[in-house]
């Protein structure tokens, strides 16, 4: 799939555990001119993690946004939420070997991240490899089709 384009918008969204790290998230692509939506949370008030993994994931199944990036304390419980929506591919990673081969070989849409787990200097490289490298293609393809089939059973 092509990647991410001057034309796109990427989503985010994070619950109260990933709000500082979303801010921080937000800065960078800003700094880079990437143009983005925000999903929330918009301050550090709790929040249900699903709540805010459904927005974020619509954007994309809906064609709005093309990647998301979604920020919880530890980065699995948007993942577990995000990838019960048919269409989504999203990969909770810590570090950025992860989130640059989940773009070449697994074609992910959403980026989730622990607030409490990584800081902003490794985060902002992993959004900048995530949004930079593009899908292998080839016998991946073939994979992650087998992959989207088991939404299909
Ligand atoms: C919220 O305390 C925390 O459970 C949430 O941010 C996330 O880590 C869930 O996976």
């Amino acid at each position: 799939m092509a990647n991410f384009t001057e034309n796109d918008v990427l989503a985010i969204g994070c619950d109260h555990g990933g709000y500082e790290l979303k801010n921080a998230i937000i800065s960078h692509l800003v700094d880079r001119g990437i143009a983005y939506k925000d999903f929330g949370c918009f301050d550090g008030a709790a929040v249900d993690y699903p709540e805010i993994a459904l927005k974020v994931t619509d954007a994309i199944t809906s064609g709005e946004c093309k990647l998301g990036i979604l920020v919880c304390g530890t980065g699995i419980g948007m993942s577990l939420a995000a990838n019960k929506v048919n269409g989504i591919r999203a990969a909770a990673c810590s570090e950025q070997f992860s989130a640059k081969y989940t773009r070449l070989h697994n074609d992910s849409n959403v980026l989730c991240l622990g607030g409490r787990v990584i800081g902003p200097g490794v985060a902002n490289e992993m959004v900048d490899l995530f949004i930079d490298t593009d899908f292998e293609g080839g016998r991946h393809q073939r994979r992650v089709d087998m992959v989207m089939a088991i939404e299909k059973k």
